[in-house]
């Protein structure tokens, strides 16, 4: 039985913790510490959730790459029948690389640069989703000095709650995402008389790692109520986005399940009218995030001060791991909880730990106050680690990124080797000498 929160793909198989079917401390030892490591069948499984839930109707999902934008993700995904959700150029130029589509890939973000909408012009992408009327402008402006129609989409800020943490919430009116909903229609038809512009539909993105399916009603409603008002005024709207956002378990969270979320959405969608249009999501965490793992050694255990063995009351024992919050920043930058288990069980007394990285900032923690039974030398993981891990990994304090390897049954390809000191100032220049 798997007790682990997270993917049944990840889980012990005698005392020995294994992705798939291979062992993360053989892993480790082969390709060092700290180790990004992903199942590939429970990146498909994830996806076919989807995939099962919009069979029969004309849809298209946008896996929202900022998750984790790996090659070999993409081309996981790209094989798969998945089309793309970008923020950049360079997020297109690994679309292009992984052998993506970019007729199936939809252009995101607040603040897209003219040079950005060009590239993207040229390769042909879905469309853009703008967020601003400003943008709408710049866009018409390039789109017409190139000779091309920008299809655009405005995504729409439908203010609602989607009850989490506060960082990654989009949809509020506060938030400085999407076009605000009461000056939806007027933008609307602002994009319908620019010469550079076919409107083709209408998106919203309210929040990431939600787990509860009202907030997505509640962001439908209102969005199907301005496909309703723009369509009075003579536009049509082809395509409906719901975005990304459906959460993952970590330690007890319950998201729906994704047939749920899509099967209720779906539901409302023909109850109101809406059947006929093509449906897009963008996910990005539901995808990936409870497909990986980072595997870390133990380098140094320090007792609480004072304490000779075990806890003290008046400190905290530390459990010092080569992997810090350069290589996963989501517990320094949002007090995330993601479980951390060893990779070897072993039949001794857990202590409680906080579990450290090497860098030199005080929130450099990956767990707080963790049971764990561990001696140096010993790995560790930390579970659902899949989505923005690696993709928000920095060179803080001259540390090299991590390497990542890809899992599928038995077999483990190494998909990103870990990036060598001299590479990390390759860019720098000295000043001349005098
Ligand atoms: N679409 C848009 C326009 C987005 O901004 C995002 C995520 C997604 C889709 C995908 O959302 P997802 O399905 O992954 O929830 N770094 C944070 C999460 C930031 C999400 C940013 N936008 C974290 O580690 O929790």
């Amino acid at each position: 039985m798997n007790l682990l929160p997270g993917s049944p793909h990840v889980a012990y198989i005698g005392d020995s913790l294994h992705v798939e079917q291979c062992a993360l401390d053989q892993l480790a030892a082969e390709h060092g510490t700290p180790l990004y490591v992903y199942s590939r069948t429970a990146m498909l499984e994830a996806l076919a959730g989807y995939q099962r839930a919009l069979a029969g109707r004309d849809h298209l999902i946008c896996y929202a790459m900022k998750a984790n934008p790996n090659l070999a993700v993409l081309q996981t995904f790209a094989a798969a029948g998945c089309g793309f959700d970008i923020v950049s150029i360079g997020e297109l130029e690994r679309v292009l690389a992984a052998g993506g589509d970019p007729a199936k890939t939809v252009f995101s973000g607040v603040g897209k640069t003219a040079d950005e909408m060009r590239q993207a012009l040229h390769a042909g992408v879905f469309c853009f989703n703008v967020e601003s009327e400003a943008e709408l402008e710049r866009l018409s402006d390039v789109a017409n000095r190139i000779g091309k129609l920008a299809r655009v989409s405005l995504r729409v800020n439908p203010d609602v709650d989607a009850r989490t943490h506060p960082y990654i919430s989009t949809g509020l009116k506060a938030n400085k995402f999407g076009v605000a909903h009461d000056r939806a229609v007027a933008t609307y038809l602002k994009a319908a008389d620019l010469p550079g512009l076919e409107v083709v539909g209408i998106d919203c993105h309210i929040g990431s790692q939600i787990t509860a399916v009202e907030p997505y009603l509640d962001a439908l409603d209102k969005l199907l109520d301005l496909v309703e008002a723009v369509e009075a005024r003579g536009l049509s709207l082809h395509h409906i986005d719901l975005g990304g956002g459906l959460g993952i378990t970590y330690s007890d969270e319950q998201p729906p399940a994704t047939d749920e979320l899509v099967g209720r959405l779906l539901q409302r969608i023909d109850e109101r009218g809406h059947g006929h249009r093509k449906i897009l999501f963008e996910p990005g965490r539901s995808l990936v995030g409870n497909a990986g793992v980072l595997v870390s050694e133990v380098l140094y255990l320090k007792p609480a001060c004072g304490a000779s063995d075990g806890a003290s009351s008046d400190g905290k024992n530390f459990c010092i791991v080569d992997a810090g919050m350069n290589d996963l920043m989501r517990p320094a930058m949002y007090e995330a909880w993601m479980a951390i288990v060893p990779c070897q069980r072993r039949d001794e007394a857990a202590q409680q730990y906080d579990v450290v990285g090497p860098v030199c900032e005080s929130g450099d923690w990956l767990g707080r106050d963790r049971a764990l039974a561990v001696r140096e030398g010993d790995r560790v993981a930390v579970l659902s680690a899949g989505a923005y891990g690696m993709s928000m990994a920095s060179n803080y304090n001259s540390r090299g990124r991590a390497a990542e390897v890809m899992v599928s049954g038995g077999q483990a390809w190494l998909v990103r080797r870990r990036e060598l000191a001299a590479e990390l100032f390759a860019h720098d220049q000295l000043l001349p000498a005098r």
